[in-house]
């Protein structure tokens, strides 16, 4: 990959975070109607950078956070977890001392069990602990480029089952969610994915949801799932973002993975994340 530069944009600023991955992004107010010239050098950094963070916030009302998720695109609901009261289209993220479990913990790409994984996925943080809490991010789009060119032709010709149920079973229960109240999708999709607007290819596979290759025996699916967990797992391809109070994380889930970092037991963390539908891979 070739290392991200600042860009000369002339309505926001965007400042690369690391060589590889994500932008943070200056000059822009979320909670405020976008200017259709600003939205489009956002969408621009966007496809670039692959996951922007938007400093020096304000809480974003949630109808105004809703309304900047549906210039992307219609929204995505998701099958299982608990939305804010009055804003269904808002997945309240809400970890306490109480807590049985953080949400995403392990890497993944959002929803990526669905038939049409969304595309991206917008969090902005009201309530930051006050250490630890951050979220890892992975580009999987050098994650794939790093591969050797036979691996390469052979993921290509491969699918993979994506699922569910091992994860959102029973998991937002001490929320007020019942099984009987959830969907747990399952999905095929290619292995090495094209990004649908920058042409890019990248690994499509998680930890967390991908759990079989079809055509290979268990113990071929493992064992390559294995090797490209681990590897799309390096820390070559990774970043940490530290939060501050009402950032706005905003990440595409076509071409990176990401992981938050529950290590702030028994502090509170909670925030406000709106997703937008996706294609079906190809
Ligand atoms: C997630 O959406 O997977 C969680 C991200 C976070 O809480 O930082």
């Amino acid at each position: 990959m070739v290392a991200l530069k600042t860009n000369a944009y002339a309505l926001i600023q965007a400042k690369p975070f690391s060589p590889i991955l994500g932008a943070e992004v200056y000059g822009v107010d979320l909670s405020k109607t976008i200017p259709d010239a600003q939205f489009s050098e956002i969408l621009d950094a966007f496809l670039k950078y692959q996951v922007l963070f938007f400093k020096n916030q304000k809480e974003i009302p949630p109808e105004q956070h809703v309304i900047f998720g549906k210039r992307f695109g219609p929204l995505h609901t998701h099958p299982a977890a608990p939305t804010m009261v009055g804003h269904p289209e808002i997945f309240e993220i809400h970890v306490t001392k109480n807590s049985k479990v953080a949400n995403g913990e392990f890497w993944h790409s959002d929803v990526s069990c669905d038939e049409t994984p969304p595309l991206g996925t917008m969090l902005q943080i009201h309530i930051v602990p006050p250490y630890g809490g951050d979220t890892m991010f992975s580009n999987m789009e050098a994650a794939y480029d790093d591969l050797s060119d036979p691996m390469k032709k052979m993921l290509g010709g491969l699918r993979a089952l994506h699922s569910s149920e091992h994860i959102y079973k029973g998991r937002y229960s001490d929320r007020g969610k019942r099984d009987e109240d959830i969907d747990c999708p399952e999905a095929v999709h290619p292995i090495v994915r094209t990004h649908p607007d920058t042409g890019r290819k990248s690994l499509f596979v998680n930890r967390t949801f991908t759990t079989k290759i079809l055509g290979l025996s268990d113990c071929e699916s493992d064992a390559i799932l294995d090797m490209l967990f681990e590897h799309a797992e390096h820390v070559n391809y990774q970043i940490r973002f530290r939060w501050n109070l009402n950032d706005m994380a905003f990440w595409d889930n076509r071409c990176c993975m990401h992981r938050a970092i529950w290590d702030y037991w028994p502090e509170e963390r909670k925030g406000r994340r709106v997703t937008i539908k996706g294609d079906k891979p190809v």
